[in-house]
């Protein structure tokens, strides 16, 4: 019998600057759920199936790059919600063009209904999906399509 266990398929959860404050950050346009309650639905959905997740939220710009330089080589996924980051840096976006790890890209809202500023993303071209508008249920979203990409047996 062979009793070594398929390895887990690895997913890192980013979140940029300000979604700390997810619950009560604009609830109009971000909701009511907090990060904690999001990460919490990432880990009930991914349950059943051979995942590890992990989550990282920070302020800094360059703290979300060392998170994905670290992920080079260890995680198979990502998915970011690189907040305002996702118009401005293109340090951000060289650093997932440099890992290669397939990422899908979330906005809670609509970036696409709001100022003008929010409608261009410097990881849309780059990102194996984009999820916007969907509310906070658009980090369950991407981790189905992370699902649906696992091997079956
Ligand atoms: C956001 C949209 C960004 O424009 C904004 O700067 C954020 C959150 C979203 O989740 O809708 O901080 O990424």
């Amino acid at each position: 019998m062979n009793t070594k266990e398929a390895e887990k398929t690895k997913v890192l959860v980013i979140n940029g600057p300000n979604l700390n404050l997810l619950g009560t950050r604009e609830p109009e346009v971000y909701g009511s759920q907090t990060l904690v309650d999001v990460q919490q639905q990432l880990i009930s959905l991914s349950q059943p199936y051979n995942l590890e997740v992990d989550f990282v939220q920070s302020n800094a710009e360059a703290e979300l790059i060392e998170a994905i330089h670290e992920a080079r080589n260890a995680v198979d996924f990502i998915i970011i919600n690189p907040a305002a980051y996702a118009h401005t840096s293109i340090a951000l976006r060289d650093a997932l063009a440099a890992v290669s790890i397939p990422f899908f890209e979330v906005h809670i809202s609509n970036i696409y209904r709001r100022e003008k500023f929010r409608h261009f993303s410097y990881l849309a071209d780059i990102a194996s999906a984009t999820l916007s508008g969907f509310g906070t249920y658009g980090y369950s979203l991407a981790m189905l399509a992370i699902i649906n990409q696992l091997p079956r047996n």
